[in-house]
């Protein structure tokens, strides 16, 4: 593995770009807007300068960091040389599925294919391809640079060899990655989702106001941030988009996302993105 293709220069796709980079894989980082891109170098740069102030990396690294890094927004060209490519387009089962289709026409045979996907089936994905058995998930964390944890899904038909091959890479980065099989939410957000949900129940019913709650769970579990907190941080659209695979692959009510939920986000209160969630920001 030495080239690596990021497709989507949002927040996950920077954050995964910045982590293979600064591990000394040549990365290309690919988008079709060229103001995306500019944007996302810019992040990593200041990610990367708030490491240098704390010690945690030289100049030197930095410069290398940024030097392994091409931004690109011609798809076909910036994978036709990728041992692997991590997809971390918009949540958007349509536009997965074509982007999965082009990836499985453009990059070599022997390139695996992974997704950062929050929760669409990673067999699905692989369906909309010739080689499912390279298909996989590798779903990183918010912020990524940060985040120890890579949870790597099975798809269907996912090869041991595929998974094995992911699992040492998530290793080289400094992650722990976590073999996971393909179910709806898989296990992280499988388990986040409906606790930030009952946080939203929590307020919904009156219980407790926001700050009160976010204190109940960042004083009494550890937890780093709130659930409200964690919401507006992930995205509240997020949030309702993951918790409705789950109401929907489980066909369970227990996963039925709050309806304070649903109207905020029709509202456009986004969290911290749109400068208003529970919380406001800016
Ligand atoms: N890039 C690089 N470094 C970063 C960073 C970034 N984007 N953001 C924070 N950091 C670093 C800081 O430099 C700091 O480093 P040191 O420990 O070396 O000093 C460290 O992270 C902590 O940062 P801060 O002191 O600024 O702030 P904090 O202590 O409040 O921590 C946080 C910030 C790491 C985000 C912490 O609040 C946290 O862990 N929150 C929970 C995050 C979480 O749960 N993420 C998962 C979300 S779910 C998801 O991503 C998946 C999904 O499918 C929905």
């Amino acid at each position: 593995m030495k080239n690596i293709a990021v497709i989507g220069a949002g927040t996950m796709g920077n954050g995964i770009a910045h982590v293979f980079a600064m591990n000394g894989y040549s990365v290309n980082l690919i988008d079709i807007s060229e103001e995306a891109l500019d944007k996302a170098l810019a992040t990593v740069t200041k990610n990367l300068d708030r490491m240098l102030k704390k010690e945690r990396i030289t100049e030197e690294v930095k410069q290398k960091t940024l030097g392994n890094l091409t931004k690109q927004t011609d798809l076909k060209a910036g994978v036709a040389e990728a041992d692997l490519v991590v997809e971390a387009a918009t949540e958007r089962v349509d536009l997965k599925l074509k982007i999965f289709k082009d990836l499985d026409e453009a990059a070599p045979k022997s390139a695996i294919l992974a997704t950062n996907t929050s929760s669409i089936s990673i067999t699905k994905i692989a369906a909309a391809t010739t080689r499912p058995a390279q298909v996989i998930g590798m779903h990183f964390m918010n912020p990524v640079p940060v985040m120890k944890l890579v949870e790597v899904i099975r798809g269907y038909a996912t090869s041991d060899e595929t998974t094995k091959t992911v699992m040492d890479l998530s290793r080289k980065l400094g992650k722990v990655p976590v073999e996971v099989n393909d179910y709806p939410g898989f296990v992280a957000n499988r388990i986040l989702m409906p606790m930030i949900n009952e946080a939203i129940i929590s307020l919904h019913e009156g219980v407790a106001g926001v700050e009160e709650i976010d204190t109940v769970m960042k004083l009494g579990m550890a937890h780093p941030m709130g659930p409200l907190q964690l919401a507006d941080f992930i995205g509240l659209d997020v949030c309702l988009s993951i918790l409705n695979v789950l109401f929907e692959g489980f066909g369970n009510p227990k996963y039925a996302p709050c309806p304070l939920l649903v109207n905020m986000v029709t509202a456009g209160k986004l969290g911290a993105k749109s400068g208003e969630g529970f919380y406001t920001y800016g």
